[in-house]
C-alpha cells in the first residue's frame, strides 16, 4: 500500500475507551480522520471499557467528548453523526477473559485488519493480550498499538515487550511516543535530509550546542498515584526528549523506511555518554514545584497537589547536559530541559551555531549576536533562523544585529489546522507504517541510559532542588548551562 492510499478497512478496538487519554485525545482525533476521509467506510470502532451501560451510552459519551474538545465547525453537517454510527461497544473486565470472547465476535479478520490500541496502564498490557489470544480474537495481521509508559526502568520495559511479543511479533507492535507524530517533528527530516543548507553543517564543525526545552504550564491534573511513582524523567525525558534528541542528532539513514530510521536513532541512544554517580552534579539538576502562580493563576506546590500525603523526592523538572560520543557530535553538548509548572507552554529546539573562526567586525559586538535555528514544536509551529545583518544606517559603520527568518507552518497552507499527534499516528498504524513509532531495542537502550542515571541521582543522595510554580525551574538549570560560558535560549 502507497503511503498516501486510505488505510484498510480497520476493526480498530480502544482499550481504555472511557479514560481520559481515549476521551481527550484519542476519540476527537478518529474523528478528525474520519472527516477528512482517512478512515475506510467499512472501518469500525470498537470501544472497549468498563461501565458503559450500553452502546448508545457509549456514543452519548463520545458525542459530549466531541462537542467538548472538537471545533464547533468540524462538527457541522452530519461529520459528527456519521462517525458515532462506527462505534461500537464491549463491556470487558481485562483482567478477565469473559469479556474477550464478545470483542472476537465482534471483529471479522477476512473482512478487515484489526488494530489494538491499548490505552490502559502497561501493567495490563500482558493480560490484555493473553486474552485476547485466547478468545481466538486476533490474527496473524493484527497489530497492536502501546501508550507509553513501557515501563518503569529496563526491567519492567523487558517483562511487558516479553509478554506482549508472545502474541504480536514486533512488525506488529506499534509504541506510542505521540512527540513523534507531532508535525515539527517530522519536519526535521525534511529540514535535516531535503536541504543541503542544513544537512551539510549539522555536525561538530559547525555547531556549538544544541537546547531541547519541553515546558508546561501544567501540574498532576489530579494523576498524583501515576506521576510519584513516575516523576518527570521517565514520564518525559526517557521517552518524548531522548526521541526529539535522536531526530536531531541521528545520521541520515540510506532509505526513508522504519527500520532506515531507527536503526539511526538507536545509534544515538547507545552513543549517549552515562551520566555517573561521579559526574551526575555537573550534568544533572531536578526540581520540584512549591506554591506560586502561572499566567496569574495561583497553584499549590507539588507537595500539597491532590492525593499528595505531604512528602515526596519526586522530580517536576529535569535539566541535564548530554554528550553524544560519535564523530558527528564530539565536544557538542546538548542541553535539554522539561518541567511541569513552567512560565508557559513551550517545546522547542534550538540549534546553535559556532561563531566565524576569524572576526573582523567591532570586537564590542562579538558575542552579541549568534547563527541560531530554532524549531518550533508548539506552540506556532515554524523555523525561525537566526542571521545577523547589518543595520540600515548612514552613520553607525557596520553596527550589526539580529534578525530573524521566520518559516510558519500554517501559514499559507489551505487547511490552517495542523493535525495532533494522534490523528497522524493512528493513521499510520492503520497504514501500517511503523516509522512514527519506537522499536523495542530503542526502548531498551533509553531505559538503560535513564536508569542508570536515576540509580546515580539515588546514589549521590542528590535532592530534589526546589522552584516556584511559574519560574524556568531551580537556580541549579541556570548554573548548569552557564558553567559552559552559554544560556538557555529565551
Ligand atoms: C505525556 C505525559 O506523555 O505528555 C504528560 O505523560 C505530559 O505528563 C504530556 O503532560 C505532554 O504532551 P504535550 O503533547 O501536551 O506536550
Amino acid at each position: 500500500m502507497s503511503h498516501e492510499d486510505k488505510p484498510y478497512p480497520t476493526d480498530f478496538v480502544l482499550f481504555g475507551a472511557r479514560g481520559d487519554l481515549s476521551m481527550r485525545k484519542l476519540l476527537p482525533a478518529l474523528f478528525q480522520l474520519h472527516r477528512a476521509g482517512l478512515l475506510h467506510p467499512d472501518t469500525r470502532i470498537v470501544g472497549a471499557a468498563r461501565g458503559a451501560d450500553s452502546v448508545e451510552g457509549f456514543r452519548d459519551e463520545v458525542s459530549a467528548t466531541l462537542n467538548r474538545y472538537v471545533k464547533p465547525s468540524d462538527l457541522k453537517g452530519s461529520a459528527g453523526r456519521d462517525f458515532l454510527e462506527r462505534l461500537d461497544y464491549v463491556d470487558v473486565d481485562f483482567t478477565e477473559p469473559e469479556g474477550f470472547r464478545r470483542i472476537a465476535e465482534k471483529v471479522d479478520h477476512s473482512q478487515r485488519v484489526m488494530v489494538n490500541y491499548l490505552a490502559t496502564p502497561p501493567g495490563l498490557f500482558g493480560d490484555i493480550c493473553s486474552h485476547l489470544h485466547a478468545a481466538g480474537a486476533i490474527s496473524d495481521s493484527s497489530r497492536i498499538i502501546l501508550e507509553k509508559p513501557i515501563g518503569h526502568d529496563l526491567a519492567s520495559s523487558r517483562e511487558i515487550n516479553d509478554r506482549v511479543c508472545r502474541y504480536f511479533d514486533e512488525s506488529r507492535v506499534y509504541r506510542i511516543d505521540h512527540y513523534l507524530g507531532k508535525e515539527t517533528v517530522q519536519n526535521l527530516i525534511a529540514l535535516r535530509f531535503a536541504n543541503n543548507l542544513f544537512g551539510s553543517q549539522w555536525n561538530q564543525n559547525h555547531i556549538d550546542h544544541v537546547q531541547v526545552t519541553v515546558a508546561e504550564t501544567v501540574g498532576l491534573e489530579g494523576r498524583w498515584s501515576y506521576y510519584d511513582r513516575t516523576g518527570q524523567m521517565r514520564d518525559m525525558v526517557q521517552n518524548h526528549l531522548l526521541q526529539l534528541l535522536c531526530m536531531v542528532a541521528m545520521d541520515p539513514p540510506s532509505q526513508l523506511t522504519a527500520d532506515g530510521i531507527r536503526d539511526e536513532k538507536l545509534k544515538v541512544l547507545r552513543a549517549l555518554r552515562p551520566i555517573t554517580a561521579e559526574n551526575i552534579h555537573r550534568r544533572a539538576v531536578r526540581g520540584q514545584y512549591t506554591a506560586g502562580a502561572v499566567k496569574g493563576q495561583s497553584c499549590p506546590g507539588y507537595r500539597e497537589e491532590e492525593g499528595s500525603e505531604g512528602s515526596s523526592n519526586t522530580e517536576t523538572f529535569v535539566a541535564l547536559r548530554i554528550n553524544i560520543d560519535n564523530w558527528r557530535w564530539a565536544g557538542v553538548p546538548f542541553y535539554l530541559r522539561t518541567g511541569k509548572r513552567m512560565p508557559t507552554k513551550m517545546s522547542e529546539i534550538v540549534i546553535v551555531y559556532r561563531n566565524q573562526p576569524h572576526y573582523i567586525f567591532d570586537p564590542k559586538q562579538k558575542g552579541v549576536v549568534t547563527n541560531k535555528l530554532i524549531i518550533r514544536l508548539q506552540p506556532d509551529e515554524g523555523i525561525r533562523l537566526q542571521v545577523v545583518t547589518k543595520k540600515q544606517s548612514l552613520d553607525r559603520g557596520m553596527a550589526l544585529h539580529s534578525q530573524a527568518l521566520n518559516l510558519n507552518f500554517s501559514e499559507g497552507e489551505e487547511d490552517q489546522r495542523i493535525p495532533d499527534a494522534y490523528e497522524r499516528l493512528i493513521l499510520e498504524a492503520m497504514r501500517g507504517n511503523q516509522s512514527l513509532f519506537v522499536r523495542r531495542d530503542e526502548v531498551e537502550a533509553s531505559w538503560v541510559w535513564c536508569d542508570a542515571l536515576i540509580d546515580a541521582w539515588e546514589d549521590s543522595g542528590d535532592e530534589v532542588r526546589p522552584y516556584s510554580a511559574g519560574s524556568w525551574g531551580p537556580i541549579g538549570s541556570i548554573a548548569l548551562i552557564e558553567r559552559d560560558g552559554r544560556s538557555w535560549h529565551e
